[in-house]
């Protein structure tokens, strides 16, 4: 397995991935399939740069992603949010969401940032179980945050820092 940051070249691979993602798990992600697939191209480019999406790679295959963004502004540049977290289904539970976690938290402990934060919908224990044994702890629940097909989604808001 390889994890390296997604550049241009990258992103007809993403948007195959992230289709994936929201289609499979439209409870766990706040945008809309639909809605994403309707971005043209050079807007997925800004978003894998601005975002810094990493990917796992196996045998040459995109397999899993996440990215980061770090908040704008002298006051919110220590906060970063990790969103888009995804592993394919035929290559879970070998470490790749692990190792995926840690290098966005590397590369943007790397540019200073000392809090990070995530949104995660409160059944999901897989998730929970990964991010609770890297360090990240449950503030607080936001009700009904996301709404499709009839159904309402709360989410649990994390938190880890740097300095716990
Ligand atoms: C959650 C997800 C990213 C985990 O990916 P993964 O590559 O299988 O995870 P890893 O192999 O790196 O496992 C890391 C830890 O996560 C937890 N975990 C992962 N899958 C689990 C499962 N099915 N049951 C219980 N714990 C699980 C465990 O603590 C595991 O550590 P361990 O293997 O030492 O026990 C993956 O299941 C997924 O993509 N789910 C659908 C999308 C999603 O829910 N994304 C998160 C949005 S917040």
């Amino acid at each position: 397995m390889r994890i390296r940051a997604l550049t241009d070249e990258d992103a007809p691979a993403w948007r195959e991935i992230r289709a994936r993602m929201l289609r499979e798990h439209p409870e766990a992600f706040g945008e809309d399939a639909d809605e994403f697939l309707a971005r043209e191209l050079p807007e997925l480019c800004d978003r894998i740069r601005d975002g810094r999406v990493m990917g796992a790679w196996i045998d040459g295959t995109l397999a899993g992603t996440v990215g980061w963004f770090v908040g704008r502004g002298a006051k919110r540049k220590h906060v970063a949010e990790i969103w888009g977290m995804y592993v394919a289904p035929e290559t879970r539970r070998a470490g790749a969401a692990r190792a995926l976690l840690r290098a966005a938290v590397e590369a943007s402990d790397a540019v200073g940032v000392r809090v990070w934060e995530l949104g995660v919908e409160e059944n999901n224990h897989s998730a929970l179980k990964l991010y609770e044994s890297e360090g990240f702890a449950v503030w607080g629940v936001e009700r009904d945050a996301y709404r499709f097909s009839g159904r309402s989604v709360n989410v649990l808001h994390m938190s880890r820092f740097a300095d716990a």
